[in-house]
């Protein structure tokens, strides 16, 4: 019989039920060396859990996150809860011998981040970050090309990642706009994951200047009448500079009027360039120089044949994966981690190295300069 994963998962509303689904997914797709199994899920209210359990497919309950860590029939925590539980919740998994997943970004700040990491290194389990869009086999398929050295020295990533689920002045407030539940804004929301890319197909920050900026101040709320204080940033634009000589631009915004999930990237190298569009997720838009002049120009590959990573798990060439699948392949990466025991990336050092630039990128925009990105 294969190795089995009994994994407890914290929370189970949006992440929670994208989580559910890749375990279950997983060896549906894969043989993975280890399986995991839906033991338990934690939330606070005993129906909310106890229907979310049902619905998603997980065999127990618990309403206390704590009471799954001190359970011996869990060997993976899975935490998809609001950031600022993050570092209570992984620290004491880590305590208690337990493998973590942990959804995005790590933590609040550099200093959680760093007491996570050194908890998870000091009990030698397995960690990884949920930063899943690393797993599209397009962006997986744009990392070979940048490794095998398709386009030779990497010059400019442009990253954008643009939302605009918040622009109603009437909107309520929410914890992802209360700065001691999120840690910051769009930037640690979703300008976590072009970073992530950022440093996953280009490499490591040195630098980072960047400016944030809240355009509606106060909101409704849901408890009472009294309007409530964003005190994080309705968008971030920052520049960045990488070990490797390359320049970087970033945005992220949820005032970007039109675009509902908008995560592009667009790299230009000495030898060709490349881009990549979620919203067209299968797709990797490809110019190479070496092509014959008068032929040159972007082309479109389609990710989805035996040689694009992870897309020969799924269907024959051209019947398209979506959403979802990029957690299930990250899944499988985690499962292959814990069979052989080791961290797949990102891991907790990513998570750090990540949270790293974000904070650098919030001190720069308070400051007015250019913050380097150091280890110290
Ligand atoms: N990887 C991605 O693309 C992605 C996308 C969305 C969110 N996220 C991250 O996932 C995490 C969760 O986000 P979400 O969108 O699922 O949020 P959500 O609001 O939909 O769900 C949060 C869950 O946490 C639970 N929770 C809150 N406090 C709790 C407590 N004390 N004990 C137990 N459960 C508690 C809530 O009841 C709910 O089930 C966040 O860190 C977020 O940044 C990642």
């Amino acid at each position: 019989m294969k190795r089995q994963v009994r994994v407890g998962m914290v929370g189970y509303k949006f992440m929670g039920k994208a989580h559910s689904h890749a375990y279950r997914d997983l060896p549906f797709f894969f043989e993975p060396e280890a399986v995991p199994v839906l033991q338990a899920v934690a939330g606070r209210d005993r129906d909310g859990v106890e229907a979310a359990a049902n619905q998603l497919g997980w065999a127990s309950t618990e309403t206390d996150w704590r009471r799954l860590i001190e359970r011996d029939d869990i060997d993976l925590i899975d935490i998809v809860t609001p950031n600022h539980l993050h570092a209570e919740i992984a620290i004491a998994a880590a305590e208690a011998g337990k493998h973590i997943l942990c959804e995005k970004p790590l933590a609040l700040t550099v200093a959680e981040a760093r007491r996570m990491a050194r908890a998870a290194e000091q009990a030698g389990t397995v960690h990884m970050v949920c930063h899943n869009y690393r797993f599209a086999p397009a962006v997986q398929f744009a990392k070979k090309l940048i490794d095998d050295g398709r386009l030779g020295r990497i010059y400019h990533i442009r990253a954008q990642y643009l939302q605009d689920w918040i622009m109603d002045p009437n909107f309520p407030l929410v914890w992802r706009q209360r700065k001691e539940v999120t840690g910051s804004g769009a930037l640690g929301d979703i300008g976590a994951h072009i970073l992530d890319l950022a440093r996953f197909l280009v490499g490591e920050f040195t630098a980072v200047t960047g400016m944030m900026e809240t355009f509606i101040k106060e909101r409704p709320q849901a408890e009472d009448d009294v309007r409530g204080e964003v005190d994080v940033d309705d968008a971030t634009a920052f520049l960045a500079r990488f070990e490797n000589g390359a320049m970087g631009v970033f945005e992220a915004t949820r005032f970007a009027g039109g675009n509902r999930n908008g995560n592009r990237f667009e790299i230009n190298g000495e030898k060709g360039s490349i881009r990549w569009d979620l919203e067209n997720m299968n797709n990797l838009e490809v110019y190479l120089e070496e092509d014959e002049k008068g032929m040159q120009g972007f082309r479109t590959i389609h990710c989805t044949e035996e040689v694009h990573p992870y897309a020969g798990a799924y269907w024959p060439p051209g019947h398209i994966i979506g959403y979802e699948h990029t957690f299930i392949n990250l899944f499988s990466e985690l499962m292959k981690g814990i069979a052989k025991g080791y961290s797949p990336s990102p891991n907790f050092a990513d998570g750090l190295r990540n949270q790293m630039v974000l904070e650098g990128v919030e001190r720069s925009a308070q400051s007015g300069g250019w913050i380097e990105i150091s280890e110290d």
